[in-house]
């Protein structure tokens, strides 16, 4: 080969690399590393804060379980415990390492439970509104992720369909007196913090 052509054929391999890595940043494929390190991240974190939910309201329970709150955290409870389900099968089926955190999430999530439980049913439903708010926020989030994406799977429709459910919880928390919880901004704002930076670590560890 002469070393005008070389030039030429070296010139033009690396024009189709950086169509291809254009490309790549426009739309993520199936199977892409990007995608798919992205889905894994969203299982982890969303397996962690269900998980997270079901010892919340597990804490609740422990302190409230004979009161008159008890029917309404029993159904949340249900429902958490449904979202976990769905997150444990999802979980080997994407061969999505959990987060390392579990041991964390499974006494932090009780602790914070039983605690707001134990200052009153309010102050457990300031909890529920709080927690809520920061999920229904993160699960928005992702929605929007995947609709720029262009995804429309079934995980999409999971996400979706539970947002709606973590919205009824901090409704039904709303109408059973959280406000009037003592403190209610302070509580509300420790506890949004602290959700927050859960959903942080449990995407990353
Ligand atoms: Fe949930
Ligand atoms: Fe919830």
């Amino acid at each position: 080969m002469s070393k005008a052509k070389k030039i030429k054929t070296a010139k033009a391999k690396k024009a189709t690399r950086k169509n291809a890595k254009s490309r790549g940043r426009r739309t993520r494929l199936p199977g892409d590393p990007g995608r798919r390190e992205m889905l894994d991240r969203m299982i982890r974190v969303d397996h962690a804060g269900e998980y997270g939910a079901v010892r919340i309201y597990q804490g609740q329970l422990s302190v409230l379980g004979g009161s008159e709150a008890a029917p309404v955290i029993e159904h949340m409870a249900e429902q958490e415990r449904r979202h976990l389900d769905t997150f444990n099968k999802l979980i080997p089926q994407h061969r999505v390492r959990p987060t390392a955190l579990l041991p964390l999430w499974h006494m932090a999530g009780f602790a914070l439970g039983a605690g707001t439980a134990l200052l009153g049913e309010k102050a457990a439903m300031a909890c529920t509104v709080a927690v809520e708010e920061v999920i229904d926020e993160h699960y928005a989030g992702q929605i929007e992720i995947l609709d720029a994406d262009g995804d429309d799977s079934d995980l999409r429709a999971t996400i979706e369909e539970f947002r709606l459910e973590e919205v009824e919880h901090k409704d039904a928390a709303l109408k059973h007196g959280a406000e009037d919880a003592p403190g209610y901004e302070v509580l509300s704002g420790l506890i949004k913090t602290g959700s927050r930076l859960a959903i942080w670590l449990s995407t990353r560890i």
